[in-house]
């Protein structure tokens, strides 16, 4: 008799059922495994699955986790470039991708990226046909459509980390201008993830207090404050980061994380992320653009409907047509 069934008598008929909270992770890149580290230290999941097509990259990252598997509260780490590996998962977060190279900008990403997303896309959905997909790979936007698209599941399944990344980078930006936590530093950055997206001045409060009320010139050239400085470096820090250190990882992992806790603890917190928003603020077009949505564990369910000014609407409906331009030329 083997040691393992000296030690212990199995009691139940038939084996126990498997994971109930299972994640999975695409693409065990830089921004992969940092969102992978920061779902496991949040004790996010019973189950992570991570995948690759770089087969020993995978199964490196995958024993290197493992190995912490004392320090974390998951019962069980798995990888495979096998998509079975994925089965059941609830949410599944797509990092694969080609990354922005230095000074290269989103959209430049885009084809290589739908051709990565046709193979991975249906994938998912054929091994785990209830989950909720979380596009992060660039342009964000765009490939959110296409994941869409791809995948056939219906609008309220398919979310783009969005301006969620954007919004913490001005809250922490705002933060250091206030000398407050970015906790207690409110402020919406919507629309495109990346050069076009939008400031929301009206909602930068503290406590409440609109900020803009006291300084009615806030995001305009007269203001003294030069807030609209800050939304410039919101736009400009991915590009500073990565030509820094070649990449950007911790800030995006992390609010990844922040997501998906929202969707697997069924918090019905409103975060700043891509959505089909047709019919929204003006927008003709079938594009997704990050505004206020409601988050659970059924997905996306709602929108907030923001009160916005004239211009910030027309800039959404600027990036609408801009995005519908590159979306209508791609082949899916
Ligand atoms: N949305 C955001 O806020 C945000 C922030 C930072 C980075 N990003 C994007 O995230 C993506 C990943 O960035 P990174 O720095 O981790 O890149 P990376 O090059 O470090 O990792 C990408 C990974 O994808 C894998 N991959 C490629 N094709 C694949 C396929 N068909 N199936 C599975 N895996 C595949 C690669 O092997 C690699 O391990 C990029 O598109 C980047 O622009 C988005």
């Amino acid at each position: 008799m083997a040691t393992k069934d000296k030690l212990i008598s199995h009691v139940m008929d038939g084996e126990p059922v498997g994971s109930r909270n299972k994640v999975t992770v695409v693409g065990v890149g830089m921004v992969g495994m940092a969102s992978a580290i920061s779902i496991l230290l949040k004790d996010l999941c019973d189950e992570l699955a991570l995948v690759d097509v770089m087969e020993d990259k995978l199964k490196g990252e995958a024993m290197d986790l493992q190995h912490g598997s004392l320090f974390l509260k998951t019962h069980k780490i798995v990888a495979d470039k096998d998509y079975s590996v994925t089965a059941g998962s609830r949410v599944v977060v797509v990092t694969a991708g080609a990354r922005q190279q230095e000074g290269e900008s989103r959209l430049n990403l885009v084809q290589r990226n739908v051709n990565i997303f046709k193979f991975i896309i249906p994938n998912i959905v054929k091994y785990s046909p209830d989950c909720i997909i979380m596009v992060v790979s660039n342009p964000v936007d765009i490939l959110t459509y296409v994941a869409w698209k791809l995948s056939g599941l219906p609008r309220h399944r398919v979310i783009g980390s969005g301006t969620n990344l954007d919004s913490a980078r001005f809250r922490h930006l705002m933060g250091e201008k206030l000398k407050l936590h970015p906790d207690s530093c409110h402020g919406w950055i919507i629309g495109e993830h990346g050069d076009s997206s939008v400031a929301v001045w009206s909602g930068v409060n503290v406590a409440g207090v609109s900020l803009q009320k006291l300084n009615p010139e806030m995001g305009t050239d007269k203001d003294k404050d030069d807030w609209k400085s800050v939304h410039k470096m919101v736009v400009d820090s991915a590009y500073e980061v990565i030509k820094l250190k070649g990449y950007t990882s911790w800030a995006i992992g992390m609010s990844v994380a922040d997501l998906v806790e929202t969707i697997t603890k069924n918090l019905h917190r409103v975060h700043p992320v891509s959505t089909l928003v047709k019919g929204m603020h003006g927008v003709k077009e079938d594009v997704f653009l990050s505004v206020p949505c409601v988050l659970g564990n059924s997905g996306l369910t709602d929108v907030i409907n923001m009160t916005l000014k004239s211009d910030e609407e027309a800039q959404l409906v600027k990036s609408a047509e801009t995005l519908w331009g590159v979306q209508k030329e791609l082949t899916l």
